[in-house]
C-alpha cells in the first residue's frame, strides 16, 4: 500500500511516497528558505508563490525516484494545519485536484501528529538515510519540538492520545531564532546558535526556566458556558484556542488525566528566557535595558556570544529535558520519541540521553526532523490502514491553527 504525501505547511514544498507506514521509497524537499534569509523569518507571501512554483515538479520527482506512476499510488496524503494559510492552501488545492483526477482516496494530515510520524520509517530504497531499527511502541511519549510547536504528547495507541504540555507563548525553535537575531547569527537560528554554542561555556551564564502554575484556559471555557456558549462541535472548534485543553482532557478519558493537563505541569514557556538573554547581552555591553537591540551583535565580543549561545541553549533544552524526565518518571511509555526541526540539536540529544538512561532514544534521520513528506505519507498510511475517515476532494480545507 502506497502513499504520496504532500507537505507545504511553512517553506518546503515536499513530496514522498511511503509504503505501508514503515518503507520510504522517495523524499523530495524543495526549500525556499534562501528567498527569506534577508528577512530574518519566512514571508509568508514569498513561501506561497514559491510553492506554486515548485509543487508540481517537487511531486513528479517524488513519483520518479520511488519508480511509481498514478497506478501504483493508493492514496494521497496532505497536510491541512498547522501552519501558514497561503502555502497550506497550495498542497492542499494541488492534493485535492490530484485526488479527483486520479481517483485516489484523499487524506487531511496533522502537520504536528506527522513530525511524530518520522519515527515509524524504518526501510528505505534510498540511499543516504539512517533510520530507526524499529518503528516506537506503545505507550509512546512523544517530544514535538520545532520552530512553531513545543508539546509533550502521550500516546496510548494510534490515534489515541493525550496533549500533555505545550507552550503557552513562544515554541522552542522560536527562542532559538530570536536568541540568534539579539546575537547577530544567520536565520535560521536553531543551527546557527548551536554551532556558535560549540565555543562557549553552558554554564557561564545562569538563565531561568520558569515554574508555570495551572492553567487558566479551563476559566475561560467555564465563563463560556455560564454565558450559554456551545463549547462541543468542530465548526467552532476551528479558531478555539482552548481546542486541544478540551480535547486533551476529552482524550484523557480520566479525571487524574484532565488533572495532570488542567495542572499544567507539563507546559512550556520559552518568552521569558528570550528576554533574559536579551538583558544579559544589554548587561555585557555595560548598557542597561533601553540599549537597541540591533546594536548588540557588534557590542559583544565573539567571546561573549558564544557564552551566551551556550547557556541560552543549554536552559532550553533543560526546559524540554526536565519535563520529559517527569512525564517518563509519571507514564512509564515503552517509547520515547523526538519530533521536530529541534530534534536535530546536538545538545538535546546530549541531555535526553543522559536524563533518561533506562530508555534507548532512536532519532529519525537529520533529513526527516524538519519538514518533509515522509512524515505525512507516514502518517497517511496508518490513516488508510486504520480505516479513518477519507477527506473530501470537493471541500478539505485548511486549519491553519490547528491542534492536536
Ligand atoms: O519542524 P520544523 O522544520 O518547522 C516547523 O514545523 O516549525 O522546525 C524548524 C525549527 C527552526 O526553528 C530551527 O531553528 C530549528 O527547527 N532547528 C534547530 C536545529 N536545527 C533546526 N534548533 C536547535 N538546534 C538545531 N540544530
Ligand atoms: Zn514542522
Amino acid at each position: 500500500m502506497k502513499v504520496l504525501g504532500i507537505e507545504t505547511s511553512c517553506d518546503e514544498t515536499a513530496a514522498a511516497v511511503v509504503e505501508d507506514g514503515h518503507r520510504l521509497l522517495s523524499n523530495v524537499v524543495f526549500s525556499s528558505m534562501d528567498l527569506h534569509v534577508q528577512y530574518g523569518g519566512v514571508v509568508p507571501e514569498i513561501a506561497a508563490r514559491s510553492h506554486i512554483e515548485a509543487i508540481q515538479p517537487v511531486i513528479n520527482q517524488a513519483l520518479t525516484d520511488a519508480n511509481c506512476t498514478w497506478d501504483d499510488i493508493d492514496a494521497i496524503a496532505v497536510t491541512y494545519g498547522a501552519g501558514l494559510g497561503g502555502s497550506l492552501l497550495v498542497g492542499v488545492m494541488t492534493a485535492r485536484t490530484l485526488a479527483i483526477t486520479h481517483q485516489k482516496p484523499l487524506y487531511g494530515v496533522n502537520h504536528v501528529a506527522g513530525h511524530v510520524y518520522a519515527n515509524f520509517l524504518t526501510d528505505t530504497t534510498l540511499p543516504g538515510y539512517s533510520l530507526r531499527t524499529a518503528q516506537p511502541r506503545f505507550p509512546m511519549l512523544a517530544v514535538i519540538v520545532s520552530g512553531g510547536h513545543s508539546q509533550l504528547v502521550l500516546f496510548r495507541d494510534h490515534f489515541d492520545y493525550t496533549l500533555l504540555g505545550r507552550t503557552r507563548d513562544d515554541a522552542i525553535g522560536e527562542a532559538f531564532d530570536k536568541v540568534a537575531k539579539i546575537l547577530g547569527l544567520p536565520y535560521p537560528g536553531g543551527p546557527s546558535v548551536s554551532q556558535k554554542a560549540l565555543d562557549g561555556d553552558p554554564h557561564q551564564y545562569r538563565l531561568p526556566i520558569p515554574q508555570l502554575g495551572p492553567r487558566n484556559a479551563f476559566v475561560g471555557i467555564r465563563r463560556r458556558v455560564q454565558h450559554g456558549d456551545a463549547v462541543q462541535g468542530d465548526a467552532e472548534d476551528r479558531n478555539d484556542p482552548y481546542q486541544s485543553v478540551r480535547r486533551a482532557t476529552a482524550a484523557g478519558g480520566n479525571a487524574a488525566m484532565r488533572a495532570v493537563v488542567e495542572s499544567g505541569k507539563y507546559d512550556f514557556s520559552f518568552s521569558g528566557l528570550k528576554t533574559a538573554v536579551l538583558r544579559l547581552a544589554q548587561a555585557e555591553t555595560g548598557h542597561d535595558y533601553t540599549f537597541p537591540s540591533t546594536k548588540l551583535p557588534e557590542a559583544l565580543s565573539e567571546a561573549q556570544k558564544a557564552n551566551i549561545a551556550a547557556s541560552f541553549q543549554y536552559t532550553a533544552v533543560k526546559t524540554i529535558v526536565s519535563k520529559t524526565k517527569q512525564a517518563y518518571d509519571e507514564f512509564s511509555p515503552v517509547s520515547v520519541v523526538i519530533a521536530g526541526g529541534v530534534a536535530a540539536s546536538p545538545e538535546l540529544r546530549r541531555q535526553l540521553t543522559n536524563a533518561l538512561p533506562k530508555v534507548t532514544i532512536e532519532y529519525p534521520d537529520l533529513k526527516l526532523c524538519t519538514d518533509n513528506g515522509a512524515m505525512i505519507a507516514t502518517l497517511g498510511c496508518f490513516q488508510v490502514m486504520q480505516g479513518r475517515s477519507e477527506a473530501d476532494p470537493y471541500t478539505l480545507a485548511i486549519t491553519p491553527n490547528l491542534s492536536m
